[in-house]
């Protein structure tokens, strides 16, 4: 399933048209930056019968997934609307996809109960911090405790994508550097991913030569939020979501779901974090430890080109980019907190990272204090 995506300043005004002939609308969204936004009020306006999840929290758990589809389950929407970031997109799939099953939602979050092919509902998705692409994924990431669940299949995908960045106008700038170093760490490790093909390769280098001249006028500005860079941010952030749809994501994304589930570090400041360390490590690979099907030499071509298109369109190198980026969510020389990595290694995105990571290289590069820091949990 191909989503029908419109971007652009207003959009989200032709929610009813897409709506079309849907009686029953359930919404799922966070709490107050839904409120806050303009969002709120095309909901209010709308002419159907309404209701709304407003239980969506960052990095969602499987409670909220639980009380979500129970409420679905009793409801029978015609259609979903996920409204928020990357966590209400994610807690919309599921709801969504499992409102017409009956077992818990967490054994199909586990694998042992099959996802049926077909909804029993439209997905309507509407983005209102760009960054994850999480609209134009068919996976989405749910915590139990510590532990990270995951919904991946095609039925997931939405089957329309509003994005207006003037709903973006209220996030605050800690979060929209977040949610950037999300869209360009998903179109980094998507260009280098094992499992890219000609077509998600593509739009990775698209997403990063949309992405990288906003990055670089927003942290010289020190805001996001001239409404043409929030434009070509959603865009570009779009663009890494249909990339990573395709060829999924890699060891920075592995190594990220920890230090968010364990100690609340923002998802995309946690990517961040590994892939800066990883743009070096993945460029030293050889023909002994590459995983790359094409080899270590395309490797480094992939990722020079991924490092020219960078300077190109903010100046400075990825490394330096992520740096000013960590700096814009509020963070400077942070040190990834120690622990054991061999179970994060352990999974398919690791396994899709184009050279072999092992616990030790991630000690060796990634530093390794207990030193933490404060206030930074945002989705
Ligand atoms: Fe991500």
């Amino acid at each position: 399933m191909t989503p029908e995506v419109r971007i652009g300043g207003g959009v989200v005004s032709r929610l009813p048209e897409v709506l079309g002939q849907a009686r029953r609308v359930l919404v799922v969204h966070g709490r107050r930056s839904f409120r806050a936004g303009a969002a709120a009020a095309l909901v209010d306006g709308l002419a159907t019968d309404v209701r709304s999840y407003a239980g969506v929290r960052p990095n969602p758990d499987l409670r909220q997934v639980r009380e979500a589809v129970a409420l679905a389950r009793e409801y029978r929407p015609d259609a979903v609307v996920g409204i928020g970031g990357g966590s209400a997109m994610d807690v919309a799939k599921c709801v969504a996809v499992l409102a017409g099953c009956a077992d818990d939602p967490r054994s199909y979050l586990l694998g042992s109960s099959p996802i049926p092919e077909r909804r029993s509902c439209r997905l309507i998705q509407i983005p209102t911090i760009a960054g994850s692409g999480s609209e134009l994924t068919c996976f989405a990431t749910v915590y139990a405790g510590h532990r990270k669940l995951s919904l991946d299949h095609p039925s997931a995908r939405a089957d329309h994508v509003l994005i207006d960045p003037d709903l973006a106008s209220t996030v605050p700038t800690p979060v929209a550097a977040a949610s950037a170093l999300d869209a360009m760490g998903q179109a980094v490790e998507s260009a280098w991913a094992v499992a890219a093909t000609p077509e998600s390769r593509d739009l990775a280098v698209q997403a990063l030569e949309t992405l990288t001249p906003v990055l670089g006028a927003a942290t010289s500005r020190g805001t996001f939020t001239e409404p043409g860079l929030r434009t070509e941010l959603a865009r570009g952030a779009a663009l890494a979501g249909a990339a990573i749809n395709i060829s999924r994501t890699t060891a920075a994304h592995a190594l990220s779901y920890p230090l968010t589930a364990r100690y609340g570090i923002a998802h995309g400041v946690a990517v961040g974090l590994h892939l800066r360390w990883l743009i070096g490590h993945n460029s030293a690979a050889t023909a002994a430890d590459t995983r790359h099907p094409d080899g270590p030499e395309a490797l480094r071509r992939i990722i020079d080109d991924s490092q020219r298109i960078c300077r190109e369109g903010a100046g400075v190198p990825l490394e330096t980019m992520i740096d000013r980026l960590l700096a814009m969510h509020g963070l400077d020389g942070l040190q990834i907190p120690r622990r054991q990595w061999h179970e994060d290694l352990s999974g398919g995105r690791a396994a899709n990272n184009p050279r072999v990571v092992s616990h030790e290289d991630v000690l060796r590069n990634a530093g390794g204090t207990t030193r933490l820091m404060h206030g930074s949990r945002h989705s």
